[in-house]
């Protein structure tokens, strides 16, 4: 198994050229692609011709696969791949969820056991826009003063789908009402905001602007401020890599050690991604 591995920054992600996913893998070649995958924690394997069975059948060898609330944006017949698009069917509905994850968050850190990881296949992308923003958040630990290490070590901080879910005018316009059925799926959690990364053994903070509301035991003030410069010191520029995306990129990343942000794309052109999402443990 022949292949490329290039840096995309100074300290993580990276790029693999000439790899095909939807051959055959032996266990050592799989465990060679799992430690690249969880080492740098964000990989783009370019140029893959990825169906979406495919794309289950490669993503669900790292774990179960999860099933996003959004239930009317999966393939039919593939409820483990959500489309993420701006097409329309026949009728002029959408067919896939066009504005995910355009603010920063680590995927359903508001569920217990929040996703492992992500891949996102680019089946058609636009000319320009809708790159794909990443932050090292393992980096951003370690970076810390060691008082605000103290500060937070043992602390939790809570997290919830539905506060930020049409917080700006834009997600209030776009976004479907939440059913009945989906809220009740939806609690919100509390996680630790530092935790252990379960492969490699490194520290990363696990708080995240699109869902991360309030640290446990401090009043409102006190919580608001520290999340704030959480937020602020993971968003500078050291700690961040952006993903201008190919077609036919398949791209993984660790939502236990990164955060991530979509952005916006001129409306005239398609950005049609099919997305699968690894089932994670609870963190500590
Ligand atoms: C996501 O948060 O899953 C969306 C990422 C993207 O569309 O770039």
């Amino acid at each position: 198994m022949a292949y490329e591995v290039h840096p995309l920054t100074e300290g993580f992600g990276a790029e693999v050229i000439g790899l095909n996913l939807a051959a055959e893998m032996t266990p050592e070649e799989f465990a060679e692609v799992r430690d690249l995958y969880f080492g740098k924690s964000v990989v783009v394997f370019r140029g893959q011709e990825l169906a979406p069975d495919a794309q289950a059948a490669f993503s669900r060898r790292f774990g179960g696969l999860m099933i996003h609330v959004l239930t009317q944006f999966q393939i039919p017949g593939h409820p483990e791949v959500l489309e993420l698009s701006n097409r329309l069917d026949a009728d002029g509905n959408a067919i896939g969820f066009e504005d995910a994850g355009r603010y920063w968050h680590s995927d359903i850190s508001y569920n217990t056991e929040p996703a492992l990881g992500t891949m996102l296949y680019a089946v058609d992308i636009p000319p320009e826009g809708g790159d794909t923003f990443f932050a090292d958040m393992a980096a951003a630990y370690d970076a810390l003063p060691e008082d605000v290490k103290q500060k937070i070590e043992g602390r939790g901080a809570y997290h919830s789908y539905t506060i930020n879910y049409k917080s700006n005018e834009s997600d209030a316009a776009t976004r479907p009402d939440l059913t009945e059925e989906q809220l009740a799926s939806l609690e919100d959690v509390l996680h630790p905001i530092v935790r252990t990364h379960e492969d490699t053994g490194r520290k990363a903070l696990f708080v995240n602007p699109g869902f991360t509301y309030r640290v446990d035991g401090m009043d409102k003030g006190e919580s608001d401020a520290l999340l704030q410069m959480l937020f602020a010191h993971t968003q500078e520029e050291r700690f961040l890599y952006r993903h201008v995306w190919r077609p036919h990129d398949l791209l993984c990343w660790d939502n236990r050690s990164t955060m991530h942000h979509a952005t916006v794309y001129d409306a005239q052109y398609t950005r049609h991604m099919h997305r699968t999402t690894i089932q994670g443990p609870r963190p500590v």
